[in-house]
């Protein structure tokens, strides 16, 4: 039943206490058209708005919540790395495994538009394999019977983070100079406030746009 006229949009966010996730968070709660936001989480969120239902969810069996998954959109935020992770597999698992599984019950639970965040240059056929694990989760979801399918493909993201992550704050404080190298062809590598890149989505999973579609830095 679409309950959509009634509550407002239903939204399922994945990925909420990270940097993206958590500005989609923060957008979707001051929101007017939203009216239900479930999080699926593998930790309590610091988050007490009525409009929010959390989830607390083992990835790896995800299919024991497919039930939850009611919603008009997903925004899947989800993503690791190598070091956090431990291993190219692990890491693999929640930048493919999990996304593709996740996109294939929401699918199959009837859910029309699906927002995916990879990254610039993902490819599955790339030689990278950063690149070709979030190339192949993008070619998985594409798949799927959505109505519409947005993929996010930002370069550097910036924002304030909670934890340390020393490669990444270095390339923030090059920001300003690497924008200025980054013209013409090369503006899709331009940084990107996660800030700004949340707002996108949650605009996007907003629009009636049909089909599966790219989004860069331009956008
Ligand atoms: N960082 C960049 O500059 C950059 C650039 C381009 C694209 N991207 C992509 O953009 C997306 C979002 O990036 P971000 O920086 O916002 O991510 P982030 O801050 O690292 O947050 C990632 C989210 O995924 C969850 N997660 C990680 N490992 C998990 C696991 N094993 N099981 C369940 N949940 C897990 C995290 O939950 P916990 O809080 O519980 O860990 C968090 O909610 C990612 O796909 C990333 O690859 C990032």
């Amino acid at each position: 039943m679409d309950t959509s006229s009634q509550v407002g949009m239903r939204v399922l966010l994945v990925g909420a206490t990270g940097l993206i996730g958590g500005h989609c968070l923060k957008a979707l709660l001051s929101d007017d058209q939203i009216g239900v936001v479930t999080v699926f989480s593998r930790r309590a969120l610091a988050c007490s708005s009525p409009k929010v239902r959390v989830h607390i969810v083992d990835f790896d069996h995800l299919s024991d919540h497919a039930k939850a998954i009611d919603a008009d959109a997903v925004l899947c935020c989800l993503g690791t790395t190598h070091r956090a992770a431990g291993s190219p597999e692990a890491f693999a698992k929640v930048d493919h495994i999990y996304v593709a599984e996740l996109a294939r019950l929401a699918a199959a639970r009837g859910v029309p538009r699906f927002l995916l965040v990879s990254t610039v240059g993902a490819d599955p056929r790339s030689p990278v394999f950063y690149s070709r694990v979030k190339g192949r989760a993008e070619a998985d979801v594409s798949e799927l019977p959505f109505q519409a399918v947005h993929i996010l493909r930002p370069s550097l993201l910036l924002g304030e983070r909670q934890e340390s992550r020393p490669l990444e704050d270095w390339s923030q404080r090059l920001a300003p100079l690497w924008s200025w190298f980054t013209w013409g062809p090369f503006r899709h590598y331009r940084p990107v406030a996660a800030e700004t890149v949340a707002a996108r989505m949650v605009e996007l999973a907003k629009s009636a746009q049909d089909g599966v579609h790219f989004h860069y830095f331009d956008d």
